[in-house]
């Protein structure tokens, strides 16, 4: 399905210059031959001043805010307008795909760039946010910089340490941050209207519906654990297997019992994504074996009692085997539901299209969980080829990143349409 765009000319919204962009940025890499971009990495800041480039080369003003996030601002009428927020991420998992999180922004600058080509401005500012730290992969927490715009950003955040003792303050004066400058990035949610986030499903639904994007209904609520199994390090030629406490053998018993419980409920994936082993020698017994855990379940009650029974599991085996157990709960986010009114112009925008407005929910987590403790937010998947995604061969057609470019101008029209009804104003809504 192809949409003709407003005016017949796509200039910056084109897919072809698009995907120029997403590979543009997709050179940036702290790893030869793979895309792997953590937070507040060389990659990182080299992939934040290319954005920022592009923001002021799209008519807007730019500034890097003290959790990393990049702000591009394109002031409505007034300077008195209030925002309304675009975006999404520029950081990626290890050996990633190009398009999760850098989609979102790439589309949000060139819908900007469309309006500032236009001469258009209006009746609130728009900025485009290139947040830092959505996939939380470089340490224990995540959403660090959402957060701070949030305002939720707690102080013992800048403590986390990644798997090199680098703690996310030191990491953050590294990249050229101040975290005293965290404070003042929180935004004053009096000022801020909304939040609309494109970002790719990460799913197949859109691609068994043939449509090229899909309505956000709301995104998963998740935990991430940091779990550390004890036991007694030894010789593995001289120490008998029945006198042995074993710190992985037991972290694997517990990884194995957590599928289980996961398993059978089918409402909810847990993940053991990484697992640390001292000594990690092979001639000695693991004395000690530290395993992350991620829990996600769109019904938060269901999330937290399992995660109770996967511990007292977990401590039934350290029992049974000699072993210490302790947790740590590094992260703990509610399931967070888009706003019906942002959805609505979403929703609307599609229609026009003729496009069917199908509604998912995302099992994956994004930077909306933390903006909507500041103002509303809303999504709009675009479909990507087999639900692909965490893979370096994530794709994107073109049409599509076209279609959900489109669907975001049109949106930001009712919006604007709304917000001028509402404030009795003129506004010229097309391009
Ligand atoms: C990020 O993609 C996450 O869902 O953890
Ligand atoms: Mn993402
Ligand atoms: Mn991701």
């Amino acid at each position: 399905m192809r949409i003709e765009t407003p005016s017949g000319e796509l200039g910056e919204m084109s897919g072809p210059r698009l995907r120029e962009r997403l590979e543009a940025l997709a050179k940036i890499s702290d790893e030869a031959g793979a895309l792997t971009r953590l937070y507040l990495s060389p990659a990182h800041r080299r992939a934040a001043d290319l954005v920022r480039q592009w923001m002021e080369e799209a008519g807007m003003t730019s500034f890097i805010d003290g959790a990393g996030t990049v702000v591009g601002r394109y002031d409505g009428e007034t300077s008195q307008s209030p925002t309304l927020l675009l975006g999404s991420h520029i950081d990626t998992v290890r050996d990633a795909g190009c398009f999760d999180g850098t989609l979102g922004v790439a589309i949000a600058i060139a819908v900007v760039s469309r309006f500032a080509e236009a001469g258009l401005r209006l009746p609130f500012a728009l900025e485009v946010l290139a947040f830092g730290d959505e996939e939380g992969v470089r340490f224990p927490t995540t959403l660090t910089g959402s957060r701070a715009l949030a305002g939720t950003l707690g102080s013992d955040a800048l403590g986390a340490r990644d798997a090199d003792g680098i703690t996310v303050r030191e990491a953050l004066t590294a990249f050229g941050c101040d975290p005293e400058d965290i404070p003042p990035a929180a935004r004053d949610p009096r000022r801020v209207l909304g939040y609309l986030e494109l970002h790719i499903e990460q799913g197949t639904r859109l691609e068994a519906e043939d449509l090229p994007v899909g309505l956000v209904s709301g995104i998963s609520g998740a935990m991430r654990l940091s779990i550390e199994v004890e036991g007694t390090s030894g010789h593995a030629g001289t120490l008998a297997m029945d006198r042995r406490s074993d710190a992985l053998c037991g972290a694997a018993e517990m990884v194995l019992a957590i599928e289980a419980r996961a398993r059978a409920l089918g409402d909810l994936l847990a993940t053991v994504g990484c697992i640390r082993v001292r000594s990690g020698a092979v001639n000695v017994v693991p004395g000690a074996a530290t395993f992350t855990l991620d829990v996600r379940a769109f019904d938060d009650e269901l999330r937290r009692s399992t995660l109770e029974a996967m511990l007292a599991d977990a401590g039934d085996i350290a029992f049974r085997r000699g072993l210490r157990l302790r947790h740590r709960i590094e992260y703990d986010q509610a399931t967070t539901r888009c706003d019906t009114r942002l959805l609505g112009f979403f929703s609307t925008a599609m229609e026009r299209r003729r496009l069917r407005p199908i509604s998912l929910a995302s099992g994956a987590g994004h930077d909306g969980l933390a903006v909507a403790a500041l103002c509303p937010i809303a999504m709009l998947f675009v479909r990507c080829r087999g639900g692909i995604s965490h893979h370096p061969a994530e794709e994107v057609a073109n049409a599509d990143m076209e279609t959900a470019a489109v669907v975001l101008v049109d949106a930001i029209f009712e919006y604007a349409s709304e917000h001028a009804a509402n404030h009795k104003i003129q506004v010229n809504t097309s391009l």
